[in-house]
């Protein structure tokens, strides 16, 4: 039997870390599909054209490497407003979210065009600020150098290419579940996204 969750939302909103912890909790597989767009951005960074780069990614390639940089962020941004990068990102994610046992998938258009039929629809978002000040721990703490005002100018010119590109823009579905993580500690969020998931599994 399948059961899929979907989470959305901007970058550092707190997704990566809710979608782990409720796969985990639930015992589902889990996608973080932003992985794929990161390894397409960073196959551009070496020369290989973006939709080229797409069509022939391999599970082994989301391994490759730092894929969690700033520099390969906003390349994975870039290549995510081409259509035909998206279209060859499609089949592997939607068989994904069908995987029997159940998966639960974050990324940006996960509820509103991979999978608009999941059982759970989750929107993570929190103040661009916020989100930020996250970031910025993160990356220092893996002893990158920059300042939380790049950060900041980062996180903004991502959301607005993520949320105003043609093909599915992020935007959190009809009926997705919002939750503000601006203002609650790690465990409240994930607590809060258990409890959606919980209910729907009990009926
Ligand atoms: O979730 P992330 O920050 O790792 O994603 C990196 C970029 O990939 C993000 O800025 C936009 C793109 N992306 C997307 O367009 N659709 C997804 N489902 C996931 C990520």
């Amino acid at each position: 039997m399948s059961f899929a969750v979907a989470i959305d939302g901007p970058a550092a909103s707190g997704k990566g870390t809710i979608s782990r912890a409720v796969a985990d909790r639930f015992d589902l597989a889990h996608l973080d599909t932003g992985l794929l767009y990161r390894a397409v951005g960073a196959r551009m960074l070496l020369g290989i054209e973006p939709v080229e780069a797409a069509e022939t990614l391999t599970a082994g390639m989301l391994e490759d490497g730092d894929l969690r940089t700033p520099e390969v962020a906003q390349a994975a941004s870039k290549v995510a407003a081409i259509p035909e990068v998206r279209a060859a990102l499609v089949d592997f994610q939607r068989s994904f979210a069908r995987r029997v046992g159940g998966a639960v998938l974050d990324g940006r258009d996960i509820g509103t065009v991979i999978c608009p039929e999941a059982e759970v629809k989750l929107f993570v978002t929190a103040s661009a600020e916020v989100r930020a000040k996250r970031r910025f721990a993160e990356l220092t703490a893996k002893g990158l150098e920059l300042t939380p005002g790049q950060v900041l100018a980062d996180i903004r010119e991502r959301d607005a290419r993520d949320a105003g590109r043609a093909d599915a823009p992020m935007v959190a579905a009809a009926d997705a579940v919002l939750i503000d993580t601006s203002d609650l500690s790690i465990e409240e969020a994930v607590e809060a996204a258990c409890r959606v998931v919980a209910a729907r599994i009990t009926g």
